[in-house]
């Protein structure tokens, strides 16, 4: 005690007292100047302590709460105001970088620190849109100006008129099938038309092909969603594989499509025929394949669609019920006849109305329009407009035009085939045993309707009438099998078979055959020798839709020689104005015009190709599919034109 009030009394502390802490609080009790005695207070000093920790611990976790609150407030504040924008700013400069001229995504901030930046990324954006706009008119004026339609032109074009949409073809037959040899899997391009024409509009326009995959190696090749990338070698376009079942394929291809449209549109003399199981496997393919191309076109507004041929009357209407939004064109690869011939088709009501659920309908030529308009107007309770060519029926419209379809020319044989060396025909006979000083060609899958018998009748007497060609005339036929499942085609296979012997045996002298009849599938590179080293090329169908042999035989022809014979009877007599057009049931004429082709002076000889490759350089396949795709860009959609009124 004495110790505590020998010091400074005054005041409070905490010492330790009997070996505890405490806490003294001492006053001085003062008489006039002097110190008589003192107030002390002690205590125990734990609990003061614990409420001093108490209070510490208090702030620290407030202003703790201040600082994640403020930091919080601040992080917010940055992330909407700077870092908000500049992420806008930066995918709408990598849209501008992509060429889609849009206007940008937020207002850009006028007086900030963003307002110099702003400032610079607009006048970047106009200047941009200004340089494409004066690229796309260039390009638009090239266009009209120039007559010749390119690959590249056609891409362009499709882009334009489909504002950037992919496009979408169907088609039975696909552009390339994987089959199965031995251990191996080969890849090849089916013969056809069909394929012969649209594989260089896919690869100028991208996109995507849907074809039934009737190769036994096929599923081997595709992805989960039955889609691969396409060239092999150099892909350009998706195929997406629709699988059909065997009935299916039995029922729908080889029945209904094959036995019963293909005759009956073809006026070649072979009795279609119609049964109730093949219309019903008919109506589930189309079915099959409407829901495939819905699934392609998930996401897609306003999509075009461009389907292809007999195998597909039905999908038009499928489509339009469940994609109003779409652009539908129909493309008829093979002649439509006239109201009572299709008559026989005890289902066709129901496959004219199919079709007109289609924007537009597109056929080779104006004569096959006609006899469809005629047919509508037989057949269905529609408005026909014959000015416009266009039927009304439930309300829709539906455009019928003539397209005449053609190849590739320029480029359609670039990249099979280099121009050296020089080929030689002596060597390409010696291949096949023979030798000969005149060689004629024909090249077609193996269908009644090509007129191959004709042909070697036409053969046969031109040997006949003038039979110092005997040992010099050499006649090669490279001939696809085809439909073989289907017993005319089987049997055809077997005349033709037949035929050939007959005549090879009626002139045959020891190294000598008159008709050599190559009989398997042929590939592009295979067949251009034949077309490039021919005199002449003999298309005789009975009848035809267009035929893309006579015109694959003149865009070979770079050497500006060699003479078409032409059925009058096949779509592209209309344009190949300088073949020597021939009716092939006239076996007489066709002799003749064999002999005038062995006989034509080389002048004129390339005066008739050079004016027939002009023709088709004008005509060729990409100005098929740019018209094609125009007309179907001009279609008004209803629902189209209330959206943009
Ligand atoms: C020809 C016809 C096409 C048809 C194709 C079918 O090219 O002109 O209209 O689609 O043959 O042949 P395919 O072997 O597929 O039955």
């Amino acid at each position: 005690m004495d110790g505590i009030f020998s010091k400074n009394l005054d005041g409070s502390r905490f010492d330790l007292l009997e070996d505890k802490e405490r806490h003294i609080y001492a006053m001085p009790l003062r008489l006039e100047e002097s110190t008589i005695g003192a107030f002390v207070v002690y205590q125990g000093a734990s609990h003061i302590r614990r409420q001093l920790f108490k209070i510490y611990r208090n702030t620290f976790l407030r202003v703790l709460v201040q600082v994640f609150l403020i930091s919080l407030v601040t992080l917010v504040i940055v992330r909407w105001s700077v870092m908000g924008p500049i992420a806008k700013m930066a995918e709408w400069m990598k849209q501008l970088r992509a060429g889609e001229l849009s206007p940008p995504p937020f207002s850009l901030p006028k007086e900030d620190i963003f307002a110099p930046i702003a400032r610079e990324v607009t006048t970047f954006a106009r200047h941009l849109s200004d340089a494409k706009a004066a690229v796309e008119e260039e390009a638009r004026l090239r266009q009209t100006a120039e007559s010749l339609w390119t690959p590249d032109r056609l891409k362009e074009h499709v882009k334009t008129k489909l504002q950037g949409k992919p496009l979408v073809v169907v088609s039975n037959r696909e552009p390339y099938m994987h089959v199965r040899r031995g251990r191996k899997v080969d890849c090849i391009v089916p013969a056809g038309g069909l394929v012969t024409a649209l594989e260089p509009v896919l690869r100028a326009s991208g996109g995507t092909w849907i074809a039934h995959g009737a190769g036994d190696a096929d599923w081997e090749m595709v992805d989960a969603k039955d889609r691969l990338r396409v060239p092999p070698q150099d892909p350009q376009y998706t195929l997406r594989r629709v699988a059909l079942t065997k009935e299916e394929e039995n029922g729908y291809y080889y029945g209904f499509s094959n036995e019963g449209l293909w005759p009956l549109c073809h006026i070649a003399h072979t009795r279609p025929l119609f049964r109730a199981e093949d219309w019903a496997q008919y109506q589930s393919a189309n079915g099959k394949f409407a829901d495939a191309v819905v699934d392609e076109l998930e996401g897609v507004e306003d999509p075009g669609i461009l389907i292809q041929d007999y195998h597909f009357a039905l999908l038009p209407r499928l489509l339009k019920e469940r994609r109003p939004d779409a652009r539908i064109a129909v493309f008829w690869h093979i002649p439509w006849p006239n109201p009572e011939a299709f008559g026989i088709c005890p289902w066709q009501r129901e496959l004219l109305f199919g079709l007109l659920g289609a924007d537009l309908i597109g056929f080779h030529t104006q004569f096959h329009c006609n006899n469809f308009l005629d047919t509508v107007d037989r057949t269905l309770e529609s408005r026909i407009n014959w000015e416009q060519f266009s039927v009304v029926k439930s309300g829709h419209t539906t455009h019928v035009k003539p397209f005449p379809i053609s190849v590739a020319f320029p480029d359609s044989f670039q990249d099979v085939l280099p121009e050296n060396p020089p080929l030689d025909r002596t060597m390409l006979l010696k291949e096949l045993g023979i030798r000969a000083k005149y060689l004629a060609v024909g090249v077609e899958r193996m269908d009644y309707t090509k007129g191959v018998l004709e042909r070697f009748r036409g053969i046969e007497r031109f040997l006949e009438k003038f039979p110092h060609y005997l040992g010099e005339f050499v006649y090669v036929q490279i001939g696809a099998p085809s439909r073989t499942h289907i017993k005319r085609y089987h049997d055809f296979l077997a005349e033709v078979d037949a035929e050939a012997e007959r005549i090879n045996w009626k002139f045959k002298r020891r190294d000598y055959r008159p008709i050599v009849f190559l009989k398997r599938h042929h590939s592009h590179q295979e067949i251009l020798p034949f077309y490039r080293l021919a005199d002449l090329c003999l298309v005789t169908s009975l009848h035809d839709g267009m035929n893309l042999v006579a015109k694959e035989f003149v865009a070979a022809r770079s050497d500006e020689s060699g003479v078409l014979i032409l059925s009058r009877f096949a779509g592209a007599s209309r344009e190949m104005r300088d073949a020597l057009i021939i009716n092939p049931y006239d076996a007489e004429q066709m002799a003749e015009a064999i002999h005038r082709a062995l006989d034509m002076d080389p002048d004129e000889k390339s005066a008739r190709m050079k004016r027939m490759r002009e023709t088709i350089r004008e005509n060729n396949i990409y100005r098929w599919a740019g018209n094609l795709i125009t007309e179907l860009s001009n279609v008004r959609l209803p629902d189209v034109a209330s959206k943009k009124s």
